[in-house]
């Protein structure tokens, strides 16, 4: 198996990524010392998954599971009450560890529970969505929605462990699986041109969802993700905003059709969006823009919204600008993009951007 480390003096943890992991998580749980008792939350569509965990974890001690319905709505404070009531009726003490299996969804959910309840108790990540083995689960960002917007509330709560079993990747739907391959493009291009050349040169296995390649591609994204946490884990110097590459047009684009595209396929149109923007301010030659949207095409991800493989309703560039606007409104400052100067090379902008340049980046996704 591969480890990777989220080095945060003494919050720092493992990220395991390998095949057949949870079947001992018994023993991976007692090596990184996490204590009984055990409360294993998990996405109502793994429960296979989170009963093999929690019944792993009974040979160590109590461990009790809990199962929350699939989709976004979970991520609510419905949700996260019932959890809370649920710890609280089993008496979990402040030494106990949660267990969160699911997708980002319920990373999210149980990080935040784990957070708040009894002012924060330790958690371990199982995720088991592409999405969640190489983002939401690693860099301890916990949340709820509110009806105003998604991620309101929340806090900065990190993992002590995070287990990847490639495994349970097999159930994934084709869609949100290729969604995800979004984000690892992502890291390839922010940080990793190894990574970003791997995709190319090995996206028919990738797509067949070998071990070997998952487990390829997995560990290089955890540890991009994991250095830029290190050195950003509240995202205050402003390092963690690299992350964001693709995300502000990607969240626009997402917002203004109403959420019928997948988060990943909004960041791809994203990031093909943003290294246009890129190339036209100057920051990187055409090439960056070009490579990128031939390594998105072999991942059959979109590049633009007609590319989508489901049918979406195309909204206007008015509406995508003012969507912008609301989200720049909400941040109390001017847009910033993460833009690429070259592959592995990023930089924030720090001027605004003209209109009519966004408009543009607009028009060469939507056409
Ligand atoms: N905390 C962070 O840093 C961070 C980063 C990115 C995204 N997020 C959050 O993550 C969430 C999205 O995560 P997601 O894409 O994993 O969504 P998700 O958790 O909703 O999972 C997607 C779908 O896949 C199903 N599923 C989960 N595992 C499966 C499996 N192995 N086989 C088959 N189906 C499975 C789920 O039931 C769900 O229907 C959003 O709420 C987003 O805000 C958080
Ligand atoms: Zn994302």
């Amino acid at each position: 198996d591969d480890a990777v480390t989220v080095d945060l003096q003494e919050r720092s943890y493992h990220v395991l990524v390998g095949s057949d992991l949870l079947s001992r998580i018994e023993r991976i749980a007692e090596a990184g010392n996490l204590q009984p008792p055990f409360a294993v939350v998990h996405d109502e569509s793994v429960e296979s998954s989170g009963k093999l965990v929690c019944e792993r974890l009974s040979r160590l001690g109590k461990s009790e599971r809990k199962s929350v319905p699939s989709g976004e709505a979970s991520k609510n404070i419905e949700q996260a009450i019932s959890l809370w009531h649920w710890l609280a009726e089993m008496a979990m003490p402040r030494n106990g560890t949660l267990f969160a299996v699911g997708g980002g969804v319920v990373g999210d959910l149980v990080g935040f529970v784990a957070a708040t309840y009894m002012r924060g108790i330790a958690y371990a990540q199982i995720p088991t969505t592409l999405l969640a083995m190489v983002d939401s689960a690693i860099g301890g960002k916990t949340a709820i929605d509110l009806p105003h917007a998604k991620n309101l509330v929340g806090a900065f709560h990190q993992p002590s462990l995070v287990v990847s079993d490639l495994i349970t990747l097999k159930t994934m739907p084709d869609r949100a699986f290729i969604a995800g391959l979004a984000e690892v493009v992502k890291y390839g291009v922010i940080a990793d041109p190894v990574l970003l050349q791997y995709l190319r040169d090995n996206a028919d296995l990738i797509l067949r969802r070998h071990p070997l390649a998952l487990r390829a591609i997995i560990a290089r994204s955890a540890s991009v993700k994991a250095s830029v946490v290190s050195l950003d884990e509240r995202e205050q110097t402003g390092l963690r905003m690299i992350l964001n590459y693709g995300h502000t047009f990607g969240h626009a684009l997402e917002a203004a059709t109403n959420f019928q595209l997948l988060h990943g396929e909004a960041v791809a149109i994203g990031m093909t969006a943003e290294a246009y923007l890129a190339w036209r301010l100057g920051w990187c030659d055409r090439e960056v823009l070009d490579e990128q949207s031939e390594v998105l095409r072999a991942l059959e991800l979109p590049t633009k919204l007609k590319e989508v493989s489901e049918p979406v309703t195309e909204p206007d560039i008015a509406t995508l600008t003012e969507t912008m606007q609301r989200d720049k409104k909400r941040k109390g400052s001017l847009v910033r993009f993460a833009l690429p100067k070259r592959f592995g090379e990023t930089a924030v902008t720090d001027f605004p951007i003209p209109d009519d340049l966004i408009a543009d980046a607009w028009a060469f996704v939507l056409r």
